[in-house]
């Protein structure tokens, strides 16, 4: 069903996510056609601004890139005049009323579909739903209407507390409203998981226990938490990362093939798999945390702003999972998270069985396995590495890569992730959100596992800011052949 009338809310607008990612993300849909004609966005926060700051402060990150050739300040300009400021306080339902006004006022009357999208700290978040519920907006609308709330993560901090958030939240929005992010799941190359795994002949017969020897994701950054200790020191990177982003991935790649596209049976599909992976325990993890870079130039994590000088919280973590189900059961997944190492990558490594017999070993080949690599970032990439005679008289085997590398192989824009959540958001395509059972069941994988950490006793391995990690999580990723 087309919509004619679309009012998004973006609550925490003065902050960096709105501004960096969802209201240019928005600016990218007004672009390309995606939003309707009778769109409005209010920006909802406590610092003050005028109209016409707001509007200034929103400009800064906007970008004509789906629009090459068209007056970029014309197209600026026009959906700008879109974008209204109602200065308020999270908790309180006044503040919402006066946002209705606002809303009102520029709408005038008759049905809206409207987005909340609620860019703010998690310790706000629940301020936010109550002051909305109270303040009726959430009930008053016509019955052509939607109302859809976006949210955001951490969605709590273990099972318990996200099970208690989902039930509060659920006093106020039904799970029919709620989209919670996952922004890794709009990133298009994890769609393209899907259907490279369901619309190729040649994975599906091999994607189990009898060809695939291994999986590895992984996850690294070369900076460390930066102005995010706050946040980062209450949270760890096995929550900031890997029980959300890195989960979901293997979600993906490890489910049974959905009945169909619908969001109902891919949902079922990872919950159906993440019911099956067995809970982390400290015999199969690896927590590490930065020391100063080598150079002395780089701070330890226990010096960075707004972290505990005593502080335990992991900035690595390496897991190995098992999936309990007959398609995988004996091989590891291997999950490997961390911050302030030597390099920026995210990309999954599935590792084939070896040849069996040896065919090419007289001549003193070594056999390699057959691996596809999938790289998430930077410079998305899939390759097959695959043996093949090298040129030349000799019968020599090098393994190398099939390449396809989006930038070179797409001559298309690849949309930012957001971009993606927004549209499914405003069409109501539920798919790449996480439902209530699926978090759930995420949460049982980490939950015993941060329990220990938490116990005090788990001391984090040190690692250099800026080296490849602790050793211990090479010993883990190297028992599979890492
Ligand atoms: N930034 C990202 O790239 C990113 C990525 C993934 C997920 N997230 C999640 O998205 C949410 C928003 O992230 P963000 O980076 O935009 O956060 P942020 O900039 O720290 O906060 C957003 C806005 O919330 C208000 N705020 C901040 N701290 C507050 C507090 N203690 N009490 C009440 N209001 C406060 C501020 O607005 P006013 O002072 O004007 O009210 C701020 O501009 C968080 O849940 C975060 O975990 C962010």
């Amino acid at each position: 069903m087309s919509i004619k009338r679309l009012g998004i809310v973006v609550v925490g607008a003065s902050g960096d996510l709105a501004q960096r990612k969802v209201i240019p993300a928005l600016f990218a849909l007004y672009c390309q056609g995606y939003l309707p004609e009778d769109f409005q966005i209010y920006g909802l926060a406590r610092t003050p601004y005028d109209q016409e700051g707001f509007r200034r402060k929103i400009a800064e990150n906007l970008t004509c890139r789906y629009t090459p050739g068209e007056s970029c300040a014309g197209k600026t300009e026009a959906f700008l005049s879109h974008c209204h400021y109602c200065q308020g306080q999270y908790s309180s339902s006044d503040s919402f009323l006066d946002l209705f006004q606002l809303m009102r006022s520029v709408e005038g009357d008759g049905p809206v579909n409207r987005i909340f999208y609620m860019a703010i700290p998690p310790t706000v978040f629940m301020q936010v739903a109550s002051a909305m519920g109270d303040s009726g907006l959430v009930t008053c609308g016509d019955r052509e209407e939607w109302l859809r709330v976006v949210v955001e993560k951490p969605f709590g901090r273990d099972r318990a507390t996200s099970d208690a958030l989902v039930q509060e939240m659920h006093k106020v929005f039904t799970e029919e409203m709620t989209y919670r992010i996952d922004h890794y799941l709009g990133k298009e190359i994890i769609q393209n998981l899907m259907v490279l795994r369901f619309a190729n002949i040649i994975f599906e017969p091999l994607w189990n226990r009898h060809f695939i020897e291994s999986v590895r994701i992984r996850w690294a950054e070369p900076v460390g938490v930066g102005q995010r200790g706050g946040y980062f020191d209450g949270f760890g990177i096995i929550r900031d990362v890997m029980q959300n982003h890195l989960l979901q991935i293997m979600a993906l790649l490890a489910m049974d093939p959905p009945a169909n596209l619908e969001a109902g049976p891919v949902r079922d599909a990872k919950v159906k798999l993440l019911r099956d992976v067995l809970p982390v325990s400290m015999n199969n993890l690896v927590v590490g945390q930065y020391g100063p870079s080598e150079s002395g130039q780089q701070p330890a994590y226990v010096a960075e702003a707004m972290v505990s000088p005593r502080s335990r919280t992991p900035t690595y973590a390496a897991a190995e999972l098992r999936i309990n189900n007959p398609r995988w059961d004996g091989v590891p997944f291997l999950i490997e998270a961390g911050k302030a190492l030597d390099e920026r990558i995210n990309e999954v490594r599935i590792r084939f069985r070896k040849v069996p017999h040896g065919l090419f070993e007289r001549w003193g080949t070594v056999m390699q396995a057959n691996e596809l690599v999938i790289r998430i970032q930077p410079d998305e990439a899939i390759s097959f590495e695959i043996m093949n005679k090298a040129p030349g008289l000799d019968l020599e085997l090098i393994r190398t890569g099939l390449n396809l590398r989006y930038q070179a192989a797409f001559n298309a824009l690849i949309p930012d992730a957001y971009e993606c959540l927004l549209l499914d958001v405003i069409q109501g395509d539920r798919n790449l959100f996480i439902r209530s059972d699926e978090l759930a069941a995420a949460w049982d994988v980490f939950t015993p596992a941060l329990h220990q950490l938490e116990s005090g006793h788990v001391v984090p391995e040190r690692y250099p800011y800026g080296s490849s990690g602790p050793a211990a999580g090479k010993t883990l990723m190297s028992r599979h052949g890492g």
